[in-house]
């Protein structure tokens, strides 16, 4: 295991009813938020107006930006920003899912440092701008996904360029408050229910595949949080109205990515970037509905060159038979993996999503433009992996 340092800065009020204290922690931003969000759900559940109602009632003006699409794009995050800046706002409220949150963070940026946001988003070869100013931020998850409510990440999408890529910055975007209120999620459709406990999942399990193997106690912890996210997931599937399954699933999205699950591994994401790259060229595939036809291939691929992983995952997730070994160990494990991905409602294949066979040469290309190559492929394995999911 390696060194390892944690910072986590984010005031998390994590329960049912928590958004009640939306107006009295905003108080404590800012005097004028922008609230950046999506065009339909916050406006359908009527969480928008409910929020804005909170705010006011705190004294906390606010104007709105309802502009943001699934996979947020750089334009729309410059159009609210230049509303915040217009408006005066002092703050930022992010309503919504990761997408809402993402572009939230964005604004905080180019709201507070002005440029265009592509500027600062670092590429092989391209140093991103350096953050001067960023505005604090505030976010509310209605979407159990991508646990941008408790991290420093955010992710873009550039339709001109086909790329999609991030910022990562502890110290500037940050949210300083995120309330996590699991009754947000109860009107979640089923398919992005789906996907974005799919999404928790590979959040944990990225570094635990390819870091360091002696990290036991995170081992755990990321078993733990994958059970869990199965366990209530199917719970969830079935009765969409589980308010403790929601709870559950809240927060391990939450925790997924706030630090100590992934501590000390020193691991490589792969089926992200390999997503991104999916998701670059179709903006209309879910970023959870991209992993989940990866992640069997990628688990093929594992098994060739660090089985032990896979292994642990075997027994640990699926209580493998002990007379099930080596090669169909994996191939047990993979099974498995496709069931549940299966069972909740996701496809396990880009075909199924009418991704053609076409498109898998591009993919690779895309992968190695935007963030070099990750972990130990090259070329032929990340065309490999790809097909692979066809
Ligand atoms: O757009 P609206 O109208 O709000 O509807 C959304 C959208 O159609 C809907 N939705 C959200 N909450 C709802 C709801 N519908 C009904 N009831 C609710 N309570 O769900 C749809 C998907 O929303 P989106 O925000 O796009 O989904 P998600 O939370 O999965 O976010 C995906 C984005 O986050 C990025 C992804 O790449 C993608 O761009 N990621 C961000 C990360 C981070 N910041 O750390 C890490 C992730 O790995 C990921 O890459
Ligand atoms: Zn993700």
């Amino acid at each position: 295991m390696k060194n390892l340092m944690i910072y986590n800065p984010v005031k998390i009020h994590f329960g049912a009813g928590e958004i009640e204290n939306a107006g009295r922690l905003a108080k404590t931003l800012g005097k004028k938020a922008v609230i950046v969000t999506g065009k339909n759900s916050t406006k359908k559940t009527g969480l928008l107006d409910r929020t804005i109602k909170l705010l006011e009632k705190e004294g906390v003006k606010s104007v709105v930006y309802a502009g943001i699409t699934p996979n947020p794009k750089n334009t729309e995050v410059e159009e609210a920003s230049a509303l915040a800046v217009k408006e005066g706002c002092d703050f930022v409220i992010g309503l919504g899912g990761g997408s809402a949150m993402d572009a939230a963070k964005g604004v905080a940026v180019v709201a507070g440092s002005g440029g265009k946001l592509w500027d600062y988003i670092g590429l092989p070869g391209k140093k991103p701008k350096d953050i001067g100013k960023s505005l604090p931020i505030m976010l509310i998850p209605t979407l159990s996904a991508t646990g941008s409510e408790g991290n420093p990440a955010a992710v873009f999408s550039n339709p001109v360029l086909n790329q999609k890529a991030a910022i990562y910055n502890p110290d500037k975007i940050f949210p300083a408050i995120s309330i996590v209120d699991p009754d947000l999620t109860l009107s979640v459709p089923p398919k992005q229910t789906a996907e974005g406990i799919i999404d928790v999942i590979m959040h944990v399990l990225e570094e635990y595949l390819t870091g360091e193997t002696d990290c036991d106690m995170q081992d755990r912890f990321t078993e733990g949080i994958i059970l869990t996210c199965m366990e209530e997931g199917r719970r969830v599937m079935k009765n969409p109205g589980d308010k403790h399954a929601r709870a559950q699933i809240a927060l391990s999205s939450t925790v997924a990515l706030q630090g100590l699950p992934n501590s000390g591994r020193a691991g490589a994401w792969v089926v992200h970037p390999l997503e991104h790259a999916v998701t670059a060229y179709f903006d209309n595939i879910a970023h959870g509905a991209g992993i989940a036809a990866i992640l069997p291939s990628y688990l093929k691929y594992l098994g060739e060159v660090k089985p032990d992983k896979v292994h642990q995952l075997a027994d640990r997730l699926f209580d493998a038979p002990k007379d099930v070994k080596g090669e169909l160990k994996i191939a047990f494990c993979i099974e498995n993996f496709r069931k549940f991905i299966t069972d909740i409602g996701l496809s396990d294949n880009f075909k199924d999503l009418n991704i053609g066979m076409e498109n898998m040469e591009k993919f690779a290309d895309k992968v190695i433009e935007v963030g070099g190559l990750p972990w130990k492929l090259d070329r032929p394995r990340l065309v490999q992996i790809f097909k692979g999911a066809f």
